[in-house]
């Protein structure tokens, strides 16, 4: 039985999208288990790039299937314009993707009170993808879902009511005009019909693959430091990225799972407001964000960069129950004469033993450094384990050591033959 999660282990954009589309190939089944379209996995294959917010990143491997579980918030609109983007670069969705009736659909009015909050005091500095509004709804039982999309009756019921309530918090707090029930009602009526062939009972389906020996990756969104519960709060997002959201995600139960895979940026970045205790503002942070890429996906928001947090990322390796990671992005480094990686903090003068997820706590931590020797050779073409030079061998080690895991991969450019498998 294979039965995988992949998680974030920092700030979301590891990498995920090109380590699942590499690990999918062994796998019959991908399944993303939470977040919504404020996801944004890349897959540069080789000149073609694809950026995938809600549909899992296997979809690229056309014998593999594909599920979006309960877990998922799915703004329609977004999930049927992602699967014209794939339809128009030869890929077909149809028989091959599932979507669970027990997902929440984000509404207009949860994009619109996104930005409505973010104008607030208190700004988390989101994707603007009406996700956390959505799980509000959901875990205040107002939500709608799916399967209410199959019933018009009930969905124009549930849209009237929610509608009514919204509008009066527009009004009454927010000074903001009223929405238009009707043209909502309209639009979503539409979505029914499109959304129909996909529909599905995931934990039916996707237990019985099991029962028949079928292999499963669970692809997570974001990252462990943006859990809900786990990650740096208020600074998340509003669902479990972690591993143990794949069993609640999707109705999987946890004896079913196997292994837990890490992807681990050599470096961090993180986009959005909260704390970074290794953040750089200064040009190494820009080198980092130069050679790196890093703008974001989804919003094209320059990320936030920093040197490697190997106390983090071992919190995360603990909560996660990550076994082996997949290293990625080690090309990004090759330039640096020095390379940092933090070992751990301080905080007012001591060690801290465990990992501080409260913000007034890490907003004043002094990070501790060990300086490893950098490379400075360019390894984007490298294949092979032993042609890696010996600093970059030990810089491996080291995280691996700090860590508390074994790395099975190491990415070092976003292509698929970029990559190193041990
Ligand atoms: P995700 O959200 O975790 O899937 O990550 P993103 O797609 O948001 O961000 C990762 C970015 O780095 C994308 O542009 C990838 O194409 C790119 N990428 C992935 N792996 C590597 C790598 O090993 N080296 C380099 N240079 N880029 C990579
Ligand atoms: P992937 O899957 C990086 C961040 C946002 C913000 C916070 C809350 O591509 O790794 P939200 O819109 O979820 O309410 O925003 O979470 N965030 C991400 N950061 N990668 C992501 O996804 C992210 N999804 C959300 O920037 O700080
Ligand atoms: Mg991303």
């Amino acid at each position: 039985m294979s039965i995988s999660v992949l998680v974030g282990s920092q700030w979301g954009d590891e990498g995920k999208g090109k380590i699942v589309d590499i690990l999918s190939s062994r796998f019959d089944i991908v399944a993303r288990y939470q977040g919504g379209a404020n996801a944004g996995h890349t897959i540069q294959i080789d000149d073609k790039q694809y950026i995938l917010h809600l549909i899992p990143s296997g979809i690229l491997r056309e014998d593999v299937e594909c599920i979006i579980g309960n877990g998922v918030v799915i703004d329609p609109k977004a999930l049927l314009d992602e699967i014209f983007f794939l339809k128009q670069k030869g890929i077909e969705t149809s028989g091959r993707l599932f979507i669970s009736q027990n997902a929440h659909l984000i509404m207009p009015y949860h994009k619109l009170l996104d930005s409505i909050h973010e104008n607030s005091e208190q700004k988390i500095g989101t994707t603007g993808r009406g996700i956390g509004p959505c799980y509000i709804d959901k875990y205040a039982r107002k939500g709608i879902r799916i399967i209410d999309l199959l019933n018009k009756h009930e969905l124009e019921k549930k849209i009237r009511m929610n509608i009514e309530e919204k509008n009066n918090l527009l009004r009454k707090l927010y000074n903001h005009e009223e929405l238009d029930v009707d043209q909502i009602i309209n639009e979503y009526l539409e979505f029914d019909e499109a959304i129909d062939p996909y529909v599905k009972d995931i934990p039916s389906y996707l237990n019985t693959a099991i029962g028949n020996g079928k292999k499963i990756l669970m692809e997570g969104a974001q990252g462990a430091l943006l859990d809900v519960d786990h990650g740096t709060y208020p600074f998340v997002t509003s669902s479990n990225p972690v591993a143990g959201g794949a069993c609640v995600g999707m109705g999987l139960s946890p004896t079913k799972i196997t292994s837990v895979i890490g992807i681990v940026k050599a470096y961090t970045t993180r986009v959005g407001y909260g704390p970074f205790p290794t953040e750089l503002t200064d040009e190494t942070g820009e080198a980092l964000r130069q050679i790196g890429a890093e703008y974001g996906a989804t919003t094209g928001r320059p990320r936030r960069c920093g040197w490697f947090d190997a106390f983090l990322v071992n919190y995360s390796r603990m909560i996660n129950g990550i076994e082996r990671a997949a290293i990625t992005k080690l090309d990004v480094l090759s330039s640096f004469e020095n390379i940092k990686v933090c070992v751990g903090y301080e905080y007012q003068g001591k060690k801290l033993k465990t990992f501080p997820t409260a913000d007034f706590i890490l907003n004043n931590v002094q990070p501790v450094y060990e300086v490893l020797p950098g490379w400075k050779a360019d390894i984007s073409h490298i294949t092979s384990y032993d042609d890696l030079p010996l600093e970059t061998k030990d810089y491996l080690s080291f995280i691996s050591i700090a860590c508390g895991f074994e790395i099975s991969i190491i990415s070092v450019g976003p292509k698929r033959n970029q990559t190193i498998e041990l």
